[in-house]
C-alpha cells in the first residue's frame, strides 16, 4: 500500500492486478467449478454454443470475411473460447483471447492468439466480453467528497474534481468508458457485445453502496472491499448510462433475451430429445443432453444469471 490515501480505483488497481499479490494477477482469482465466482461460460458449453449461433449470423452480414475475428476480453481461463470454437465448424474464426493476469493467459486453449491488452485493429468481427466491465477499477463518490483509502483499509473522503452526487455513493466508472472507446476504435466493423449485470447511476445513487460493490471469495460474498487487498475479488454493477455517454448502444436486452432470441430453446429441446434417446446408454452424449437442460435453467434464471445485460454497440 502507499503512505497517501488511494482513490478507490488506484486502490483495486493494485487489490486486482498488481504484478505479485494483486487477486487476479496472482493467479489466485478465477471463474469456475473450483474457482471464486461461477459465470455463464463456467456453467457449461451452452453459452458458448448460443454465442456461435449469433457469430454465424454476424459474419453472413458482414459478406463472410476469412478470417472473422473475435476478441474477447477478459477471457480468464478461455472456457468461452472453448465452447465457442467447438461449436462453430463452418465460420473462419480467428478467435483472439485477451487476458489481462498472465497465470490465466498460460492456460488458453491451443488454437487461440493469446494477449495481455486489446489488439490494435483493425478488426473485422466482434469484441465480446462477460463480466469484464464489472471488474474494472472504478471511483467511488459520495456526497461529502471523493472516497479514498488508507493504509489500514479505512475511508478518507478528499475533494474531487468530478461532480458529487447530492443524495448517495455513486460509481464513476472511466476506466469502463475508456475500455469501450478503445474496443469500439479497433473494430473497422462489426459489434462490440458486453454481457454484464449493470443498473444506471440514478438508480444505484438511491441503495446502499454496499449493494453494488460486491466481493467473492472462493463463491462465497467476500468482506468489506477494502479489507485485505488481493484476497477476494471486488466488483462493480456497470451504470450502462456512463459508457451510453461514450457511445450509444444499438441494443441493450436481458441476457435471457439475447439467448432466446439466438435460439437457446432449439438448442435446449434438441438436448432433451437426445436424452430421451439415449438416458438408457447413460453415455457421455446421454450426460451431455441432460446437462444442456440445467444449464439453460441457470443461463436463463431470471432472478440470477438471466436478469444480467447483453449490451451491443454496432460499428
Ligand atoms: C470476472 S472475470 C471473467 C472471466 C471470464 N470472462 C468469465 O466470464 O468466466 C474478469 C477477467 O477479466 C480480466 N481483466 C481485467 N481487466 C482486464 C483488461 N483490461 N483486459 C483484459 N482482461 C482483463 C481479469 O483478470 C479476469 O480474468
Amino acid at each position: 500500500m502507499s503512505d497517501r490515501p488511494l482513490r478507490v480505483d488506484e486502490f483495486l488497481e493494485r487489490a486486482l492486478y498488481a504484478p505479485e499479490d494483486g487477486f487476479y494477477a496472482s493467479g489466485r482469482g478465477r471463474a469456475g467449478r473450483r474457482g471464486d465466482f461461477l459465470t455463464s461460460p463456467e456453467v457449461g458449453p451452452l453459452f458458448g454454443a448460443v454465442l456461435a449461433r449469433a457469430l454465424e449470423a454476424w459474419w453472413r452480414e458482414l459478406g463472410r470475411p476469412d478470417p472473422f475475428t473475435v476478441v474477447e476480453a477478459g477471457a480468464g481461463v478461455g472456457t468461452l473460447a472453448r465452447s465457442v470454437l467447438a461449436a462453430s465448424p463452418g465460420v473462419p474464426l480467428r478467435y483472439v483471447a485477451v487476458e489481462r493476469a498472465a497465470p490465466l493467459r498460460e492456460q488458453h486453449p491451443e488454437g487461440v492468439k493469446s494477449l495481455e491488452d486489446l489488439p490494435e485493429g483493425p478488426v473485422l468481427g466482434v469484441v465480446v466480453a462477460n463480466e469484464l466491465l464489472d471488474n474494472l477499477p472504478f471511483r467511488l463518490l459520495d456526497p461529502e467528497g471523493e472516497v479514498h483509502v488508507d493504509e489500514q483499509g479505512g475511508e478518507v473522503l478528499l475533494a474531487s474534481e468530478l461532480a458529487l452526487p447530492r443524495h448517495g455513493r455513486v460509481p464513476a466508472q472511466e476506466e469502463a468508458g475508456r475500455w469501450l472507446r478503445r474496443a469500439l476504435g479497433c473494430l473497422e466493423r462489426g459489434r462490440v457485445l458486453l454481457f454484464d449485470y449493470g443498473s444506471t447511476t440514478a438508480e444505484l445513487e438511491h441503495r446502499d453502496w454496499r449493494s453494488w460493490v460486491r466481493t467473492y471469495q472462493g463463491h462465497q460474498r467476500g468482506g468489506h472491499p477494502f479489507a485485505e487487498p488481493g484476497s477476494q475479488d471486488v466488483t462493480c454493477e456497470v451504470a450502462w448510462d456512463q459508457l451510453s455517454a461514450v457511445a450509444t448502444p444499438a441494443r441493450r436486452r436481458t441476457q435471457r433475451a439475447f439467448l432466446e432470441a439466438w435460439g437457446i430453446d432449439g438448442l435446449v429441446a434438441e438436448g432433451r430429445r437426445d436424452w430421451q434417446a439415449r438416458a438408457h446408454l447413460g453415455d457421455l452424449a446421454a450426460l451431455r443432453a441432460r446437462s444442456r437442460v440445467r444449464e439453460a435453467e441457470a443461463l436463463l434464471d431470471p432472478t440470477g444469471l438471466g436478469a444480467f445485460d447483453a449490451v451491443e454497440w454496432e460499428v
